[in-house]
Order: C-alpha cells, then sequence, then structure tokens
C-alpha cells in the first residue's frame, strides 16, 4: 500500500486524511447564533471538503463527527446532532453512490436512534462496492475503544484457534480495528493542538496539522494549505534521513 496519490495539480494527496473537524461551536457563539447552527453550517463544509478530497485524488478520508465523549453536551445539541445525521445520510446517499465514494460509519453504532442507524445500513449497503474513496465518519468513536474492541475480538480469536499470544503481531490488532489503514495526515481545525482520542493507532505515523479556521469555514483552500504542508514533510517512519533519500532513489530507479 503507498502513502499518498501524486495529483494532476502537482500536490500529492496522502492517501488517508483524517479530519478533527473543530469549531463549529465558536462559529454559531461569534453570530449570536445556537451552537446547532454551527453543526449545520459544518454539515456544508463535510459536503465542500470531500468533494476536494475525491478532486485531489485522497482514497481514504475519515471525519470525526461524534466522539464517544460527546454524549456528556447538553440534550438538545446531542439530539440536534442525530437529526443532523439522519438528515445527511438521507439527503447525499444518491450522490455518494453517484461519485462512486464507499461509505462508513465506524464507532459504536448501538447506542444511536433506531432511524439512524437503520439509515447507516442503508447508505452502507448501497455504497459497499464504490472505489472512488473510502468515507469513513467517526461517530461515538474513541480511539481506545476501537484498539479495546480489536483486542477483545482477537482475545476470542485466540481462545477459539489455540493460538500461542506469543505468535500475535500488530497487523493482527489492526485488521481488528474499525478503520484499518495507517493515517497520513490528520488535521484538527478550531485552532486546538490535541488528538482528543481520536485513531490512535492508525496515526502512530501520521503528520499532524493544526488548523486556525472553523470548521463551519473550512474549504478548498485550507485543504490544500494542509496538503502543501504534508508534501513538506520528510516522512522517515523511524530511519534517518540519508536513509530515507538512499530510500527514494531507489524507488525512482
Ligand atoms: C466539533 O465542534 C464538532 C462536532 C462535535 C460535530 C461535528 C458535526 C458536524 C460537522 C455536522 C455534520 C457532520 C456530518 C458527518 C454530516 P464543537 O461543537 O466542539 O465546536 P467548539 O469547539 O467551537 O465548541
Amino acid at each position: 500500500m503507498t502513502d499518498s496519490n501524486i495529483t494532476s495539480g502537482g500536490l500529492t494527496a496522502p492517501r488517508h486524511l483524517a479530519i478533527i473537524m473543530d469549531g463549529n461551536g465558536r462559529w454559531a457563539q461569534a453570530r449570536g447564533k445556537q451552537r446547532v447552527s454551527g453543526h449545520k453550517e459544518g454539515a456544508n463544509a463535510v459536503r465542500r471538503v470531500i468533494s476536494e478530497c475525491v478532486r485531489l485524488g485522497v482514497k481514504e478520508l475519515t471525519l470525526f463527527a461524534f466522539s464517544s465523549e460527546n454524549w456528556k453536551r447538553p440534550a438538545l445539541e446531542v439530539n440536534a446532532l442525530m437529526a443532523l445525521f439522519v438528515e445527511a445520510i438521507r439527503k447525499e446517499s444518491k450522490n455518494l453512490l453517484k461519485n462512486g465514494i464507499k461509505t462508513r460509519i465506524v464507532g459504536d453504532k448501538s447506542k444511536f436512534p433506531s432511524i439512524l442507524q437503520s439509515q447507516i445500513a442503508k447508505v452502507e449497503e448501497l455504497t459497499k462496492d464504490c472505489e472512488v474513496m473510502t468515507l469513513n465518519i467517526a461517530a461515538n468513536y474513541g480511539g481506545r475503544w476501537d484498539v479495546l474492541n480489536a483486542s477483545r475480538n482477537l482475545l476470542k480469536d485466540c481462545l477459539a484457534n489455540g493460538t500461542n499470544p506469543d505468535d500475535l503481531t500488530e497487523d493482527d490488532i489492526s485488521q481488528r480495528l474499525n478503520v484499518i489503514s495507517n493515517v497520513d495526515l490528520m488535521i484538527r481545525t478550531g485552532g486546538e493542538q490535541r488528538i482528543s482520542n481520536f485513531l490512535l493507532w492508525q496515526s502512530a505515523y501520521a503528520e499532524l496539522y493544526f488548523s486556525k479556521t472553523l470548521w463551519p469555514d473550512y474549504g478548498a483552500d485550507d485543504l490544500i494549505e494542509a496538503i502543501e504542508f504534508f508534501n513538506g514533510r520528510e516522512r522517515r517512519f523511524g530511519m534517518t534521513s540519508a536513509q530515507v533519500q538512499a530510500k527514494g532513489e531507489l524507488n525512482a530507479d
């Protein structure tokens, strides 16, 4: 698996881009509006960013829409977010299919209202054979939960198959995560510089980019700026700079 794709515009898009969409509440408050209107405007930014990612050649996009900790928010806001997810999936399903976007909701879906669970099942089934880009919407997701869940499943398999624990590899865990592939670039909008329990295992070697732009204002220019930053990084994966350069020359031959 390669970790990036060359695009026609000369930018090298990350193969797997992950985004922590932050700043909806502050965007709304700055305009004297309810927080919910920030989330609604945030949904428009989601649409913009998905189509820009397809254009740039990103193969996998994972968006943090609702963390396991977000249930602690006021009930009014949580309910509005659930309604927004239902509406967004209902409105966008056909577009996702038309654009070849395989859509998955990753996280503990069992806690969602049944209407949302059935919308999720529909869009996942509808788009399951799409190949242009994979869109993972992380909802009721936490990185530690993902690793715990994978570990539980691995333990069950080991007990069933009599596997020796000493024979286990990192890949045995990776393959049981909700999101399997490594993240190449992780962006957080809204000015904070934290990972907030997102894709902890998968972002072990991700480049991190923090943008001050509040999520509802996020657009193509912001995304290109982040990818330019990504293109300027030397990804060493534990090697020395000289080793990376020698490997690059070898690959170019
Ligand atoms: C963080 O901003 C944002 C969220 C917790 C929700 C993200 C949801 C959307 C963008 C809505 C649509 C999503 C989809 C997938 C259709 P915040 O509320 O924490 O902002 P703040 O830090 O300014 O308070």
